[in-house]
């Protein structure tokens, strides 16, 4: 079975499951400009959601913070997995209330700190000695009861990309068991701190899901020992990180990977007595977006032919950053077999704008269009202004 979320109709391009061409969402292209399909989107909060032993599902909203988005995601009753203050407010802003946040990060802030205790948020997820300090001397004065978690790191390798493992022995993220269990027992001795979760997160765009089992197979035991320490400890946060294969858009594949994961999940936490939450981003949101770019110029080096589009890393950083790929398909398929080797960069005023290296397509013009696939998630939330470059419109179709 595939259900593939691109294909020609004819010669036009399609993106989802309504037989909707690309090109008709496009009136007159001018610059680059995101297109959203919700649906997608709505799509795979059902599938996580039909895990019966999931408690909520928290939406990772640096994958992208489109109101829009938060909007549908609050109306599927998720929660919300922040990691600043910007995106704690844009998410009260956006009509979460505070119990709906958690909040993440190695290195929050007196600010976040406070603002997260003053509005009394669902969960901060502790990774250091000094944030928990932080937190005990900002209570003094506020004196509220403060939920936490503390974010342990079972160093799990979760063989994605090292700019993303977050895992790894000595990353910066996290705390080994060690360190953990002073903070809990600190916790433990302070009636304004409650340790109701403990979580983890190993990485991002992890294609092996085998990986997960085995970071929970090493957090159990850690969670029944902080257990009897703080008997209010309640919740098992299980962090986000599933990931897609950016070269092949098929959903049938992607709810595969989601069921082989949560098969994962139940086998090993069915008997377990946890409030189970994940921090999901990719997953639900990468395939619901394409960047739609324009063919500038075509230019021939010694040894290279050059695609070069008008949206580059400025809009798109990922495949810059951690040598990501995305699929980059013409939205007019030519009328003949015609194709050439093209490497696909960007405009910016760096080496490394690059989308695709030798990749074969069909000899395109100036002046054509693309559609770079799969970019909702950690696009538009990631672009930039540099080269003082315009950000694209996002559409929702
Ligand atoms: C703490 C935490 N939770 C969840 C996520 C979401 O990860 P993903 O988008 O891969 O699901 C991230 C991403 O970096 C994270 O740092």
């Amino acid at each position: 079975m595939s259900r593939k979320l691109f294909y020609y109709n004819g010669a036009d391009l399609v993106f989802g499951y309504h037989n909707q061409r690309i090109l008709d969402q496009i009136k007159q292209y001018s610059k680059p400009v995101w297109l959203y399909q919700k649906e997608v989107i709505q799509e795979r909060i059902q599938w996580i959601q039909s895990w019966p032993q999931l408690g909520r599902l928290h939406y990772a909203m640096k994958a992208n913070f489109h109101p829009e988005i938060l909007k549908l995601i609050k109306e599927n009753q998720c929660g919300i997995d922040a990691v600043s203050l910007g995106e704690m407010t844009h998410a009260v802003a956006c009509g979460f209330t505070p119990q709906d946040i958690i909040l993440s990060g190695v290195a929050k802030t007196r600010d976040e700190l406070t603002w997260a205790i003053q509005n009394e948020i669902y969960q901060i997820n502790i990774e250091s000695p000094s944030e928990l300090a932080k937190i005990i001397e900002i209570n003094k004065l506020l004196q509220k009861k403060i939920s936490l978690s503390i974010r342990v790191n079972p160093e799990v390798d979760a063989e994605t990309h090292p700019g993303i493992a977050t895992a790894l022995k000595d990353s910066k993220f996290g705390l080994d068991f060690k360190g953990a269990e002073i903070l809990i027992r600190r916790i433990a001795d302070d009636s304004n701190l409650q340790l109701k979760a403990i979580s983890f997160h190993i990485g991002s765009q992890i294609l092996n899901v085998n990986v997960f089992e085995k970071a929970i197979q090493v957090v159990k035991p850690f969670y029944q020992k902080a257990k009897t320490l703080c008997p209010e400890l309640e919740r098992l946060d299980l962090g986000g990180g599933v990931g897609i294969d950016y070269m092949d858009a098929d959903s049938d594949k992607d709810l595969a990977r989601w069921k082989a994961l949560e098969e994962i999940y139940t086998k090993e936490l069915r008997d377990f007595d946890a409030f189970l939450i994940l921090e999901i981003g990719r997953f639900l949101v990468a395939r619901s977006g394409v960047l739609i770019s324009r063919v500038e110029i075509i230019k021939q080096a010694d040894q290279v032919n050059y695609l070069i589009l008008d949206a580059g890393m400025s809009l798109l950083i990922r495949p810059a950053l951690y040598d990501a790929c995305h699929e980059v398909l013409p939205l007019k398929k030519s009328g003949t077999d015609d194709t050439t080797v093209y490497t696909v960069v960007g405009p910016i005023c760096e080496s490394s704008d690059v989308f695709a290296t030798n990749k074969k397509m069909q000899t395109l013009s100036e002046g054509d269009l693309v559609a770079i696939c799969d970019a909702g998630a950690y696009g538009s939330s990631m672009s930039s202004r540099y080269n003082l470059r315009e950000p694209a419109e996002e559409i929702f179709i």
